[in-house]
């Protein structure tokens, strides 16, 4: 089995806390490691990317061959055509590409990918594969990627910069979003990028008659900001634009039809061209006017009522395009991940009419929580080959915008020495969750506002390391919801997986649960489709062979919660079942995976059995004379056996 060089933990998958380059865990290091740790899978090189050249709407990109790599929008372009790639394959290549020509080792690039946490270097195999794929290359004749055995990549194509502008092409960006001087709203930071982008479409739009519709999806994980972004977008627009906006409720899209539509309706006929509004909506689309309540001012009744009649999408597109014509008109929806296929209809028949409008439609969606098939994706991967829509993607802030968004929260211009990073860390640049951290952080009395007439000043009264165990309070609630409403089996195969680390493979939560691995891993299949907080990240070979996928979770609170909320004896019973698979797995090889074995062994209190598995281990190196490794494992077991 392929190991990485670097490595003192002669685990596959390390149980929780392994970090990469450490030795195994006590008990109360895993205690400790139940505080929000840092693991991130893409925070740092999202991060990476903002500080570099991704900070720069108007940046080159790096070509080779045929291809451009995008990394504003964190996408490849084959010529005209656009590639979307995930961000771990993204990373990976920008990686490659930012460095052509260097031997890219694999703990470089891990390192990149999953700080301090451990991951299989097979995960990168299987990136790779996805990567030659996409770029039609060779393993064995490699145009871009080629494989440097048991070492790592090395970009091989030769890589220019491309001075062509970035995927929303026209020039003639007249709004001035992103600047300074955008309205806006108080406490909004970072996102210039994406504001410049909103702008530039909205300026696209053209006026009058000449008007164009335009469409960009808002799309990233809960809480990355989606709807701030587009509020203060909002907020920030001239004078006389219209908005309105409909949101999308759980639940509501199989009962009603239309909700959001319904909503942003209500909106434009409470708006200031109320008056205007309903006129155009009585003439071009009654019936839609009637469906929210209002009577058309209709001069001649028709025969059928109004609210009887079908609505019509035509109908109403009609109006809209006529309404956008006299001011602007901006129409917000949000959370399409819970739209009604009425409203996804709606919004295509928007996009890909052709008639003149001053119309720009913001959608905002949880790209992880719609299933590949959903309707949502494909009308968007539709309108994206057709140009009909641009994407805004939403990533993690980098730590500089974590610190600007806790001092717009403590209303102080400067920190406390080493809170940003400890929020940025704990949240992984989730504003809601860093909020959330600081929020706790604050009611703990660990963030104390010492100041004197109004005047803040904030200080931190003790050391951050020592914040309880437990998630953030308000955090954990919300992600405690989140996971209530779960089925109980997929309940029971995500709080196995938290036993292991940020990565968990199908083998051990099988194990854990006592169900067939090869059923497991059906389920976390299916899990991970429908499920934005969990993904499949690969498959690893097991000794004789078989294979195993392996899921991440894309949030280290949501590992969190699913190993707090285990009772202190099903949590027991699981670690033993994965120690002893792992023995049965690694019969005959015991030595190479005893340190997990003895960490799920201690976390389950089984001292006598943690310390054994270490002692057989350090028998097992000082055969191979690595007599170094021995007295280190028979240090720890000594530990261990004292405590037992
Ligand atoms: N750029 C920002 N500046 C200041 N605060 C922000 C920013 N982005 C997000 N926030 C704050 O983070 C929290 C979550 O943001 P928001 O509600 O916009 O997330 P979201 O992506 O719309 O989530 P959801 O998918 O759940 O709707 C809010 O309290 C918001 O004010
Ligand atoms: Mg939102």
């Amino acid at each position: 089995m392929q190991r990485r060089s670097d490595c003192r933990l002669p685990a596959r998958f390390a149980p929780v806390n392994q970090k990469r380059t450490g030795s195994s865990s006590n008990l109360r290091q895993l205690n400790n490691s139940l505080t929000v740790q840092p693991s991130n899978v893409d925070s740092h090189l999202i991060q990476e990317k903002r500080s570099g050249i991704f900070a720069r709407l108007s940046d080159v990109m790096k070509q080779f061959d045929a291809f451009r790599l995008d990394s504003s929008n964190g996408c490849l372009w084959r010529g005209g055509e656009q590639i979307d790639l995930p961000p771990k394959p993204f990373a990976i290549l920008n990686f490659l590409v930012e460095n052509p020509g260097r031997l890219i080792t694999h703990d470089e690039l891990l390192d990149k990918l999953w700080p301090e946490t451990f991951v299989q270097p097979q995960v990168l195999r299987t990136y790779v594969l996805g990567l030659r794929k996409i770029l039609g290359d060779e393993a064995g004749n490699p145009r871009f990627i080629q494989t440097m055995p048991k070492r790592g990549y090395r970009f091989v194509a030769s890589v220019t910069d491309s001075e062509e502008p970035l995927s929303a092409s026209t020039p003639g960006a007249t709004y001035p979003s992103a600047s300074a001087a955008h309205g806006g709203s108080p406490g909004f930071v970072n996102r210039t990028q994406e504001l410049a982008l909103l702008g530039a479409e909205f300026g696209r739009m053209g006026q009058g008659k000449q008007g164009k519709r335009r469409l960009v999806f808002v799309t990233g994980e809960a809480g990355i900001g989606k709807t701030a972004l587009v509020d203060h977008f909002c907020r920030g627009l001239p004078a006389g634009t219209i908005v309105a906006r409909g949101e999308c409720v759980p639940g509501v899209g199989a009962s009603e039809e239309y909700y959001p539509v319904n909503e942003a309706l209500g909106h434009l006929c409470t708006s200031a061209a109320a008056e205007e509004i309903c006129g155009v909506l009585s003439r071009m689309a009654p019936a839609w006017l009637a469906h929210i309540g209002r009577q058309p001012q209709s001069e001649q009744p028709s025969a059928t009522q109004p609210h009887l009649q079908a609505r019509m999408p035509g109908d109403l597109c009609a109006a809209l395009e006529e309404i956008s014509r006299a001011e602007p008109l901006v129409l917000v929806f949000e959370d399409l991940h819970w739209a009604d296929a009425a409203t996804l209809n709606l919004l295509a028949a928007l996009a890909r009419r052709r008639a003149p409008a001053n119309l720009l439609v913001l959608a905002t969606y949880r790209p992880r929580s719609i299933a590949p098939g959903a309707p949502l994706r494909a009308l968007k991967h539709d309108l994206r080959i057709r140009k009909l829509c641009i994407e805004a993607a939403l990533e993690p802030f980098p730590k500089s915008a974590v610190a600007s968004l806790i001092m717009e929260e403590l209303h102080q211009p400067s920190l406390p020495r080493g809170l940003s990073e400890f929020v940025h860390r704990h949240s992984e640049g989730n504003p809601l969750f860093a909020i959330a951290i600081v929020e706790h952080l604050i009611a703990q009395q660990i963030l104390i506002n010492s100041g004197h007439n109004g005047d803040p000043q904030w200080e931190i009264r003790s050391p951050l390391d020592t914040m309880g165990s437990e998630v953030p309070g308000k955090l954990a609630e919300m992600v405690e919801l989140e996971i209530e409403r779960l089925d109980p089996d997929v309940k029971e195969l995500l709080e196995a997986g938290s036993l292991l680390n940020i990565a968990f493979p199908a083998w051990a939560v099988a194990a854990a649960v006592g169900c067939d691995a090869a059923e497991v891993e059906e389920r976390c299949d299916a899990m991970a489709r429908s499920l934005h907080f969990v993904e499949r990240a690969g498959e690893d070979e097991l000794p004789g062979g078989a294979r195993s996928a392996f899921y991440v979770f894309s949030h280290e609170v949501y590992r969190e919660v699913l190993y707090q909320r285990q009772s202190a004896a099903r949590r027991a019973q699981r670690h033993v079942r994965i120690a002893e698979r792992l023995a049965q797995l690694f019969k005959g090889r015991e030595a190479d995976v005893a340190r997990e074995m003895a960490v799920h062994f201690e976390a389950a209190g089984e001292l006598k059995r943690a310390a054994q598995a270490l002692r057989a281990a350090a028998a097992h190196a000082a055969e191979r004379n690595a007599q170094f490794e021995a007295a280190e494992l028979n240090a720890r077991a000594a530990q261990i056996e004292a405590r037992a």
